[in-house]
């Protein structure tokens, strides 16, 4: 029996407080430390990633970063959330691969009640057009589906960010519609584009000859 055919656990497992290492061809993922804070506030605090997210603001308040990172714990044990640190892979002294670099972030907040969850990434400017955001997302979608036993994941992008719609579309995302001016957004309001998949669209795409993702994400042994 692989990992996919097993069941898939209606909730997260009560001991699991901090969720496990992703290894994908690339890059590690792993929770956010607090020595991240001063990586991650020198990535966010480029107005080009505050600009089209809803929660980062800009200027980037110093501090805001080791705050951030310290509701993480408490979200990730109560089931509420799943925050990942995407690092570049690099080789550890014994040639195994090990978390470098800070690139971004990836996360799922996580409804029970549905057991649906929202994705949302960031990734820092001098990283971008990498596929990065794909790969690393890609590894948290399957370990939502996989572990935490969501049946569907969902995300939202502002209509004038078609690289962020692009992620969603590599990872299977169906569009479901555009809700106008939706959320407000400094000085205005911003049309919204609202993507979804459906835990039986990923295990059907996962299981479609040529699957790029499977095989790219499984931890090198
Ligand atoms: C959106 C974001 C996460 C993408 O990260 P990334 O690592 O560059 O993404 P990837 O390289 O995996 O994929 C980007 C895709 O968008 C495409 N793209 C880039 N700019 C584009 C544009 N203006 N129009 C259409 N597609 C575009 C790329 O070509 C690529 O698609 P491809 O592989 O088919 O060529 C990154 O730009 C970012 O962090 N932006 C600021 C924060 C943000 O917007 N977060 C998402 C909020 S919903």
């Amino acid at each position: 029996m692989t990992i996919r055919d097993r069941p898939a656990p209606r909730r997260p497992r009560p001991d699991v407080f901090e969720e496990p290492t992703l290894h994908t061809e690339r890059l590690v993922l792993r929770p956010f430390v607090v020595a991240d804070a001063p990586a991650v506030h020198a990535l966010v605090a480029a107005r080009e990633v505050a600009d089209t997210t809803l929660n980062i603001p800009h200027p980037y308040p110093d501090g805001a970063a080791a705050e951030w990172i310290a509701t993480h714990a408490a979200a990730s044990a109560a089931g509420a959330a799943a925050t990942y640190a995407v690092t570049e892979s690099v080789r550890d002294q014994a040639g195994l691969p090990a978390a470098g670099p800070l690139v971004g972030a990836v996360s799922l907040v996580v409804d029970r009640r549905h057991d649906n969850a929202e994705l949302g990434y960031w990734i820092g400017v001098p990283f971008w057009g990498k596929g990065y955001c794909t790969e690393a997302a890609r590894a948290v979608v399957r370990y939502g589906f996989e572990v935490l036993g969501l049946h569907r994941v969902h995300a939202m992008h502002f209509a004038r960010n078609p690289a962020s719609g692009r992620v969603m579309q590599k990872l299977g995302m169906r569009l479901e519609g555009c809700r106008r001016e939706h959320v407000r957004k400094w000085d205005g309001f911003e049309d919204v584009a609202l993507y979804g998949i459906l835990v039986s669209d990923w295990r059907a795409a996962a299981a479609a000859p040529g699957d790029r993702g499977e095989r790219a994400e499984r931890a090198p042994r």
